[in-house]
């Protein structure tokens, strides 16, 4: 369906359920939220690391009117359901998909920004649980709604720590910046490098003759939030042990691989607590590495990221699967297919390839005929485009 087409649906629906839009119509605003996958650069966000996540054309739609009273009312089109809360006296969490929307009513509340009553309709064409984010576009879709516009203007970046804020402190994830921030800052065509310490980034653009394509495993990703949290602990224990030696370590971005070999040897670092590190300290050069090879043209050491920043996943970090292994085994014995990892927290979800255009067909097709039987999963291949990051559609 075409943006446009979706928008008027939405518009339709939006008219039919609440009679304040029937009434004036042109007062509907449409707001998009874009998922996102990440390139390269996992569990480096909460390392002070650097990542490369990229906005994608898979995206969320809110069509809202504003109302006079201080109500929110949210109908999700793909479920059925409506939820509504009063700005006033936000409730508690509750533990489904509507805290999403209260916690970021709430981050935005205590970040001092005015807020308007709305009614709005939910659509999305983003997969829910896959780990393309679908959490941090519904955060940033609602705090474009909610945001009384006029008063203030708040650019992407600091949109996206008060969404983070949401996430952390009232969802209960301790996940790091990289999701709101791709889902803010998107740019089309383009990768996002963002240095996590002094959050300075920039855009990188993607190579025009590559496709980029999301291969879904379809496993459900159970462990993601327990283990997310116990993989932040363990990195944490890792930096309060190599801190003993230089109390100038304050994160693992301080923290080089010759340091690292050096208390991993002497056995001042504990063997497991060794190998998160060694991950996160890799990996940061992983995705340098890995821009400077996208901005050369040098895809085969793209590829070689790729593969080196899996493996670490698997071996090293261990928040890989079965199912994410196999996926990116099939795609990277398929003729066409340049790079493949798995993308974002892991344990289930989906991998990232860039994938000669010519070869996407290709690829699915693999993945039909090899993944099901050895897995005993139902896999969705789809192509995506770097996009640009939530706003209103004009
Ligand atoms: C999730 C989190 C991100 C990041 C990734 C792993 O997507 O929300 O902050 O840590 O996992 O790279």
């Amino acid at each position: 369906m075409s943006g446009s087409t979706a928008s008027e649906d939405l518009r339709r629906r939006l008219i039919e359920l609440e009679s304040v839009a029937a009434e004036s119509p042109a007062a509907i605003e449409i707001v998009r939220s874009p998922g996102r996958v990440n390139l390269i650069g996992e569990y480096t966000d909460v390392n002070e690391g650097f990542v490369l996540p990229a906005a994608i054309d898979r995206e969320i739609r809110i069509a809202l009117v504003p109302s006079r009273d201080r109500r929110v009312v949210l109908h999700r089109l793909d479920t059925g359901e409506t939820g509504s809360f009063e700005l006033e006296s936000l409730p508690s969490r509750a533990g489904g998909w509507l805290d999403y929307a209260v916690g970021t009513a709430w981050a935005l509340a205590a970040a001092g920004v005015n807020l308007r009553g709305i009614r709005g309709a939910i659509s999305t064409n983003l997969p829910p649980g896959a780990g393309l984010s679908s959490s941090a576009a519904i955060e940033l879709a609602i705090a474009r709604a909610l945001i009384e516009p006029g008063a203030q203007s708040i650019e992407g970046l600091e949109l996206a720590r008060i969404c983070q804020r949401a996430e952390n402190l009232f969802v209960g994830v301790q996940s790091g910046l990289m999701d709101q921030f791709a889902v803010a800052c998107g740019r089309a065509g383009s990768a996002l490098l963002l240095d996590c310490r002094s959050l300075e980034w920039r855009s990188v653009p993607l190579p025009e003759e590559f496709r980029l394509v999301v291969c879904d495993t379809g496993s459900p990703r159970e462990l993601a939030g327990s283990e997310y949290n116990v993989r932040r602990r363990q990195c944490e224990a890792a930096v309060a042990a190599l801190a003993r030696d230089d109390p100038g370590i304050h994160s693992l971005r301080d923290v080089t691989p010759e340091v690292l070999a050096g208390a991993e040897s002497s056995g001042r670092l504990d063997p497991l607590l060794a190998r998160r590190a060694r991950h996160v300290v890799s990996e940061n050069g992983r995705v340098l590495a890995a821009v400077a090879a996208l901005e050369a043209d040098d895809i085969p050491a793209v590829a070689d990221a790729f593969a080196e920043s899996h493996a670490s996943l698997r071996d090293q970090f261990e928040v890989s699967s079965p199912a994410l292994d196999a996926m990116v085994e099939i795609a990277t014995s398929t003729p066409g297919v340049e790079a493949a990892r798995m993308t974002g927290a892991g344990f289930g979800g989906c991998t990232i390839n860039l994938v000669r255009s010519d070869a996407v067909d290709r690829l699915a097709a693999r993945v039909e005929r090899d993944y099901p039987g050895r897995t005993g999963l139902s896999p969705r291949v789809f192509p995506v485009t770097a996009a640009d990051g939530a706003g209103f559609v004009a």
